[in-house]
């Protein structure tokens, strides 16, 4: 990220905070409800945004080294992801060719070969066949044009990125758009992956995407967690084709002051968020990120699924592993050393995660129910909330849907 841009969005978040003022998209809009509740819709994004769309599955380190292998199950095609003998990323529909058998049973690990439990049809890594046991009793076969069924796949900029469909069109640098330097610029690819996190609720998918978007809820709804360390009544807000960056104040932001702008580090001001459409809420980037991914239920439109990833720097990791690391309230960032402190790697997964299933998806839950009584029939979006304007606008034009309506 330019050091210009991030100047410009430290002093637009300090000059929010002496004014009292939130981000103001000029416009406040009506979200219906049975945007979460309705079948038909749910059915539509599922096919256009899941089954035939390209997805990010994790960042680099999610498959570390030739050899890594990772079972994806989330929209809709089993999806055996490896990095072969070569180190490069590949991905295949996890099913054997002899008679659709799942071939890697789900989870992460190292193999460099796979062999079906049925009979033992066994693949390399880079998806040929590579033995038939008693390949004479089952009768003349071309090995050579039985392997496993490859998907486009792609590694860009750090993230990993399948099309689901073998004849699907991957092409990373138009679905990142303008973001792409951006998101290049915090080395993703260096981050090492830690920790994952399942998240099952009774809540529409959209609406768990919604809890990521805005900061308002900081003070309020996470007042004892979030609300300790962020400053959510201050917001920069820039859009990018389908997806956008949100950034918010921390209580960092207070101590820059006293400095000279050269001495600004944009870590100790802010927190930071990517929306990747149609799923994807990546954090942070430089020392640590986490990889939201959040799934529709492909048959009940009041069910999501949610996967959170950790990534962090090695630096951050050995950092994490000293006593004297810990941090507090107003205390987050190690301004000798430009870091960001942590208490430790699994306290910080678990407050991360804890916090969105015990307090956002809580909330989101309630607001499902709202949905789906059928006697509310629309939610509102204010002026400070310009990333949900953006995010529901975009799937309902990539649906053909109208805008949602402006509040006058
Ligand atoms: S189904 Fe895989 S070996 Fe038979
Ligand atoms: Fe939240």
């Amino acid at each position: 990220m330019q050091r210009k841009k991030q100047i410009t969005i430290i002093k637009e978040l300090m000059r929010q905070l002496d004014e009292k003022v939130n981000i103001d998209a000029g416009v406040q809009y009506r979200n219906p409800a049975k945007a979460y509740a309705d079948k038909e819709l749910a059915e539509l994004e599922w096919e256009r945004f899941f089954k035939e769309h390209p997805q990010v599955i994790g960042l680099s380190g999610a498959l570390p080294e030739p050899g890594a292998y990772i079972t994806v199950d989330d929209f809709g095609v089993p999806v055996l992801a490896t990095r072969d003998k070569q180190g490069e990323f590949r991905a295949f529909v996890n099913s054997c060719r002899h008679r659709g058998v799942r071939l890697a049973e789900e989870g992460r690990g190292k193999r460099f070969k796979f062999m079906c439990p049925f009979h033992h049809w066994t693949y390399a890594n880079s998806g040929e066949l590579i033995n038939i046991p008693r390949a004479h009793d089952f009768g003349d076969f071309d090995k050579s044009c039985h392997g496993l069924v490859e998907l486009p796949a792609i590694e860009h900029h750090g993230l990993l990125m399948v099309h689901p469909q073998p004849d699907g069109h991957l092409d990373p640098v138009a679905l990142l758009g303008e973001l792409g330097d951006e998101i290049a610029g915090w080395n993703f690819d260096s981050l090492v992956y830690v920790g994952e996190s399942l998240l099952e609720n009774k809540l529409n998918w959209k609406l768990a995407n919604d809890t990521f978007g805005e900061t308002y809820h900081f003070g309020r709804l996470h007042k004892d967690t979030l609300g300790k360390l962020f400053q959510g009544d201050a917001l920069h807000y820039e859009e990018f084709g389908r997806n956008h960056r949100f950034v918010w104040a921390n209580h960092g932001i207070d101590q820059l002051k006293s400095l000279p702008e050269d001495d600004w580090h944009y870590e100790a001001a802010t927190g930071w968020i990517y929306y990747l459409f149609p799923n994807i809420q990546l954090t942070g980037g430089g020392h640590t990120s986490s990889l939201i991914k959040i799934y529709p239920d492909a048959t009940n439109p009041g069910r999501c699924r949610t996967r959170v990833s950790h990534y962090f720097s090695q630096e951050i990791i050995d950092e994490a592993s000293k006593s004297d690391n810990v941090s507090s309230p107003d205390n987050v960032y190690d301004f000798d050393n430009g870091k960001r402190k942590l208490p430790s790697l699994e306290a910080t997964m678990e407050i991360f995660t804890s916090t969105i299933e015990q307090e956002d998806y809580l909330m989101g839950e309630t607001t499902q129910r709202s949905a789906e009584s059928g006697v509310i029939k629309e939610f509102i979006f204010g002026r400070n909330e310009p990333a949900l304007h953006h995010y529901h606008n975009t799937y309902r034009e990539a649906l053909n849907l109208p805008p949602l309506e402006k509040v006058t």
